[in-house]
């Protein structure tokens, strides 16, 4: 017995913004960021919050595998813009869908969240805690973007994805993960200081920054390891992968992956023209978009692999049920 993803599904907001349109706010053009990254619009949340569009695809994932919310024996929310910190993102959930039987609670990898949260349920419904688990990656990037830094501001989107997660004879196959943290200065988003009546109140920056040729470095190098970790450990050859959903941070990355596992680019498929680095929502997003067009079917070997600000990475490989 093992555990499978049942259903799936996404949201997101409905501004969409060009490159044409960040160019009026930064010295930027299309040219250069669909040249670098292969980006060429994303969506940015205006009436939206993470917690709408967590809302959002977590109902259209639970309609896609056809389980009522009362079933749901976990929802994890994986996203490191949260709209509060207390109730947490999974607990407003929860209450929207009427999932009243369901633990809930958020983590935060990064862009690695969803893969992280998705091997959090397996986990939970192999050792037979749980029947489902509803696993969300969700982000509002937009607020901790600085709009005056045209080396981030330009890379990331906003969005959700979802997954529903049940126990199965066929479905995920293995899994694997890690993090270094000593790279942790490479991508990073403000802290929360200390504040308190015995404290000296300091500055605060909530924005994301980033060292962007190390980050590149680091996925060029561990999105092949990934995915090859995930084959070996089950006697799989990597040419009889189907599809392979890659973080979508971008295009010469994926790329890239692509060449250092001899695999044609087709197998990789790709929404971050349109939606940008949504981090933790991204390869939930683009798994919702591939299932609904019906470019996997049933008994497909999907690899999903990703990495992120930590520094962290994780991959699942499955049989798509
Ligand atoms: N528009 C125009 N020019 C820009 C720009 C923008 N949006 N952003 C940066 N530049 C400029 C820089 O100021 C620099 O100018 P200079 O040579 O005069 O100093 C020049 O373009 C090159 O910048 P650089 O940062 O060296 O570009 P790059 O080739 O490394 O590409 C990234 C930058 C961010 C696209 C690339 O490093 C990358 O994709 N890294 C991985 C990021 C990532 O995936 N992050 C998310 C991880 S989850």
């Amino acid at each position: 017995m093992t555990s499978a993803i049942l259903g799936t599904g996404s949201a997101l907001p409905e501004k969409i913004v060009t490159n044409d349109d960040l160019a009026k706010i930064v010295e930027t053009s299309d040219a250069w960021i669909s040249e670098r990254t292969g980006i060429r619009s994303r969506r940015i949340a205006v009436g939206e919050t993470t917690t709408t569009l967590s809302i959002d695809a977590g109902r259209r994932a639970l309609e896609d595998a056809g389980i009522s919310p009362e079933d749901i024996g976990l929802i994890l929310v994986a996203t490191l813009t949260p709209d509060g910190s207390m109730p947490n993102t999974a607990c407003k959930v929860q209450a929207a869908l009427g999932a009243v039987n369901a633990m809930c609670y958020e983590l935060n990898a990064a862009c690695s969240g969803f893969m992280y949260g998705v091997q959090t349920a397996h986990a939970f419904i192999c050792s037979g805690i749980i029947k489902y688990a509803l696993v969300i990656g969700a982000e509002t990037l937009s607020k901790i973007l600085d709009w005056t830094d045209r080396g981030t501001c330009v890379l990331f989107g906003d969005g959700a994805g979802a997954a529903i997660i049940g126990a199965s004879k066929k479905g995920i196959i293995s899994v694997e993960g890690g993090a270094d943290g000593s790279k942790g200065a490479f991508l990073t988003t403000g802290n929360a200081p200390l504040c308190n009546p015995y404290t000296k109140h300091e500055a605060t920056n909530p924005y994301v920054e980033m060292d962007g040729q190390e980050v590149f470095k680091f996925a060029v190098r561990k999105i092949p390891s990934i995915v090859q970790a995930l084959t070996e450990k089950v006697d799989i050859e990597i040419n009889q992968l189907d599809c392979i959903l890659l973080h979508q941070a971008n295009q010469r990355i994926i790329q890239t992956a692509a060449k250092r596992l001899k695999l044609p680019e087709e197998l990789f498929p790709m929404n971050l023209d349109q939606y940008g680095n949504t981090s933790a929502a991204s390869v939930a997003i683009l798994l919702d978009e591939v299932h609904r067009s019906g470019k996997i079917k049933s008994g497909d070997l999907i690899a999903l692999a990703g990495f992120g600000g930590g520094l962290t990475w994780a991959g699942i490989l499955m049989y798509w049920i």
